[in-house]
């Protein structure tokens, strides 16, 4: 299957996707985590991403698209891939679109997670992150990690992103209400979106989730 997720920050997209991507054996590509990667690594990429990041604006769109379809291109992406923050806004949609036309394959749904405005500021406020593996996600009080600062899964160090300032967590919002949820409008005309309440238990919230893809695709 070829998915994109789509909800505003601290939905519970990463969350989501690594549970989705691994039940549908499919990879999770988020850009967040590929500008993140390039960042920790010091790349001339990372370093052109991180002041737009930083400053909860995106990332221009010949930079992120170029390296979205480079991330689709690999092989295990041949089959199905679950798009994780990317498009962002309608001339994204619109590359994606073309690119997907000129391979003669389509997406096969639209996941959009509903949450209210105020429980996403609770979720980003809480949460950490590991630095081994951006895959682990927890949260300080909703999923807390047995030993406070360090990763259950792999013993990483769990930090807490730069963009999660509560003044960085305002912008985003914005640029999500005014340049990302435009691209629901566009994908609702070709009759891809399932919309579902993202509010819940993470395993409820992907029940949801699962039930929603069967019925779409
Ligand atoms: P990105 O990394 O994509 O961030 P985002 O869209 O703001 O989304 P988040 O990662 O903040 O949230 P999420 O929905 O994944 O929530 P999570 O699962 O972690 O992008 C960051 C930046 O990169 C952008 O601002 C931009 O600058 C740049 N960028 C990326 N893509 C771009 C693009 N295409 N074009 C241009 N620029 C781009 O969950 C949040 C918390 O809630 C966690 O602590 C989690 O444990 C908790 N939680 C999750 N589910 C539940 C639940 N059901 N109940 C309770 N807690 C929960
Ligand atoms: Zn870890």
């Amino acid at each position: 299957m070829r998915i994109v997720l789509v909800g505003p920050p601290g939905a519970g997209k990463g969350t989501q996707a690594a549970y989705l991507a691994k039940n549908l054996s499919i990879p999770h590509i988020s850009t967040g985590d590929l500008f993140r990667a390039n960042i920790s690594q010091g790349t001339p990429l990372g370093k052109q991403a991180k002041a737009y990041m930083d400053a909860g604006n995106l990332v221009p769109d010949e930079v992120t698209i170029a390296m979205a379809q480079d991330r689709m291109a690999q092989p295990d992406a041949e089959n199905g891939f679950l798009l994780d923050g990317f498009p962002r806004n309608v001339s994204q949609a619109e590359a994606l679109d073309r690119a997907l036309a000129d391979d003669g394959v389509h997406l096969d749904a639209v996941l959009d997670l509903e949450v209210p405005e105020d429980e996403v500021v609770k979720r980003i406020a809480g949460r950490r992150i590991c630095r081994k593996n951006s895959a682990h996600v927890f949260h300080e009080s909703y999923s807390p990690p047995k030993e406070p600062g360090v990763c259950d899964a792999c013993g990483g160090e769990l930090y807490q992103r730069d963009d999660d300032s509560e003044a960085t967590v305002r912008t985003r919002l914005e640029v999500y209400h005014t340049q990302t949820e435009p691209i629901i409008d566009h994908y609702k005309a070709q009759g891809l979106v399932v919309t579902i309440s993202a509010l819940g238990k993470v395993t409820e919230v992907t029940e949801r989730a699962m039930a929603a893809l069967e019925r779409a695709g």
